[in-house]
């Protein structure tokens, strides 16, 4: 099984980047280095950003349609990678206007901030789905520890959940870096995580994800995706997160790892 790992874009699927953004993102990276009187173009707004495949097949998932998986990762998937690349070329054009109040430049960093957290955690979502559901490894070795019993964190796992049925947000299992604990965490939005966790298994909240299928019947759709859990990744993850790792490459450097893809 092809595993989709974590960290912005480091896959092609050229169609869903306008051709306009290619060209300006082409322009920043020739002009990367090199001063332009008012500022120098940075490499953090590259806006080059391309959605990873889903990791699985869509039609082979146990109680969701084909069509709905589909219409999230291109939709709102897709959609969040194609904004973030736009409010990165945005910023990197702001920099240049000196005379442009920090109120407004504060909107788009917002907005960066919104469209990367839904980048990284559609990510995460999409490629802890497409298994069978059952727990095992490091991962249940954690929720054990934390939570006593699987039942007995899957049970919290779900309240929190449903506790943000009929709205938006998403739970995220995380291993918390600065104290150690592992929480199931509740969020409100994609802005909303615990400083320093590490998520490990990340459900999507949003009525997008499920009301395809399940209408506003939010507790099945909770239920089916406990069954689709790729308890494989999430247990890279948890070894990953616990060694102070990247899952996929190893490597215990993540921001040069990740600054060496986005520049190649
Ligand atoms: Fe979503």
């Amino acid at each position: 099984m092809m595993v989709g790992g974590t960290g912005l874009a480091l896959t092609n699927f050229p169609d869903l980047v306008t051709a306009d953004a290619n060209e300006r993102g082409d322009e920043i990276m020739a002009t990367e280095g090199q001063t332009s009187g008012a500022a120098t173009s940075v490499r953090a707004f590259g806006g080059q950003h391309q959605p990873k495949p889903l990791p699985f097949n869509p039609a082979k998932l146990n109680g969701f349609s084909e069509k709905l998986i589909r219409s999230h990762w291109e939709n709102n998937y897709g959609g969040a990678v194609k904004a973030l690349n736009a409010v990165e070329q945005r910023l990197q054009e702001l920099l240049r206007d000196k005379e442009l109040p920090p109120y407004v430049y504060g909107n788009l960093k917002r907005e960066e901030l919104v469209r990367t957290g839904s980048v990284v955690l559609h990510e995460h979502y999409f490629a802890n789905l497409g298994g069978d559901g059952k727990a095992g490894g490091k991962a249940l070795g954690l929720v054990k520890q934390w939570f006593g019993s699987y039942e007995q964190w899957e049970a919290e796992f779900k309240k929190t959940a449903n506790a943000l049925a009929g709205g938006s947000g998403w739970v995220i299992l995380a291993h918390n870096m600065h104290t150690g604990e592992v929480h199931n965490y509740w969020a409100w939005d994609h802005m909303h995580n615990a400083p320093m966790s590490r998520p490990l298994l990340v459900l999507d909240m949003y009525e997008h994800a499920y009301h395809m299928d399940y209408g506003a019947a939010a507790a099945k759709y909770v239920d089916a995706f406990a069954q689709n859990v790729n308890w494989e990744e999430v247990n890279r993850r948890a070894e990953a997160s616990l060694k102070g790792v990247h899952p996929q490459s190893g490597t215990n450097n993540i921001a040069i790892l990740q600054m060496e893809k986005v520049g190649s």
